[in-house]
């Protein structure tokens, strides 16, 4: 069945000239069947060079519109219109105007988990794996309001030693991981290395062995003489883990650390989504205008350290 529809799947890309991009989280099947997979920072700058007209994205909506403001002469499908982001839904651009006011000369840095509309009142974009670098580049004396994961602004903080202005933003999905849970996994697992996502929240990532984003995390696995990983953060990304590193073992550190929205992608609505070119993902002009300039600089600002890189990887 699977295979059926992996083959239409191809041969509609090849008369839409679609390219498939996924993120780490997506079901394996997706992962498997994506021309890309990566974190958002390793999607963004591919979905900003690619010449393919049509881009599916497997992922969550602001990922797909962001896809969309980078690529404004491509048609960007996302295959499930409910798959969204609750943490991007944790701050609308008027509340992100009501605090900009209240700071007034603030840099505004969001991070790429964010509507287009506080992308748009936002002066840099930034992702799990650039934040650190983002933050550092910004002038010394300049006050900062970063939103609207505030675990992701505590980690910027403690790595840049910069004051900024927070707002209460989380991931629903990285809040059920618990302290409890890396210890339990840690007597079960001993001399496991804990590899956490930093929106993850303090406890959680002050015990934890490594720090990284998703895309950091595949490289980190790869590069390590380390043979067994705790992974404190969505589960999708334990299919590529295991298929890149067939010779070391991956525990995930709760299975409730599951993202609903990311798996909302299906090979059958990937499918439909090439047949009936649905569900376009469009901004209007004059938001995407502004959005794209914070989304440009965030693709211009690569992480420096060692463990990071762009994060992806092609077929
Ligand atoms: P990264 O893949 O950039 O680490 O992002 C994690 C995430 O939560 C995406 O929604
Ligand atoms: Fe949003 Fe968290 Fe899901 Fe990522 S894992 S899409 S931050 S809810």
């Amino acid at each position: 069945m699977n295979e059926q529809l992996i083959k239409k799947i191809g041969q509609l890309k090849a008369e839409r000239n679609a390219v498939i991009l996924a993120h780490n989280y997506q079901p394996g099947e997706i992962q498997d069947i994506a021309d890309f997979t990566g974190d958002s920072l390793a999607l963004s700058i591919k979905a900003a060079a690619t010449d393919a007209e049509v881009i599916v994205f497997c992922g969550v909506k602001f990922m797909a519109e962001t896809a969309a403001i980078l690529s404004p002469g491509k048609t960007v499908l996302l295959p499930d219109k409910n798959a969204g982001c609750p943490m991007a839904d944790m701050m609308t651009g008027e509340q992100l105007r009501e605090l900009k006011r209240k700071h007034p000369g603030a840099l505004v840095v969001c991070y790429v988990n964010s509507s287009a509309e506080v992308k748009a009142e936002s002066d840099y974009c930034c992702t799990s794996a650039n934040a650190v670098e983002v933050v550092e580049s910004l002038p010394k004396d300049s006050k900062i309001i970063f939103v609207p994961d505030q675990h992701l602004g505590r980690f910027v903080i403690e790595k840049t030693g910069r004051e900024m202005i927070l707002w209460p933003g989380y991931c629903p999905t990285h809040a059920f991981i618990t302290e409890d849970d890396i210890e339990k996994a840690r007597e079960a697992h001993p001399g496991a290395i804990v590899m956490a996502h930093p929106e993850c929240n303090e406890p959680v990532k002050a015990i934890s062995d490594k720090l990284l984003s998703t895309g950091q995390m595949l490289k980190f696995a790869k590069q390590s003489d380390a043979k067994r990983f705790i992974i404190a953060t969505e589960t999708g990304i334990i299919h590529t883990l295991k298929k890149e590193n067939p010779d070391k073992e991956f525990y995930p550190v709760t299975t409730r650390a599951i993202c609903p929205n990311m798996k909302r992608i299906t090979l059958d609505k990937v499918l439909w989504s090439l047949e009936d070119m649905h569900y376009k993902i469009t901004v209007p002009a004059d938001i995407a205008a502004r959005a794209k300039n914070a989304l440009e600089k965030m693709v211009a600002i690569l992480p420096a350290s060692p463990d990071a890189s762009r994060g992806g990887s092609a077929k």
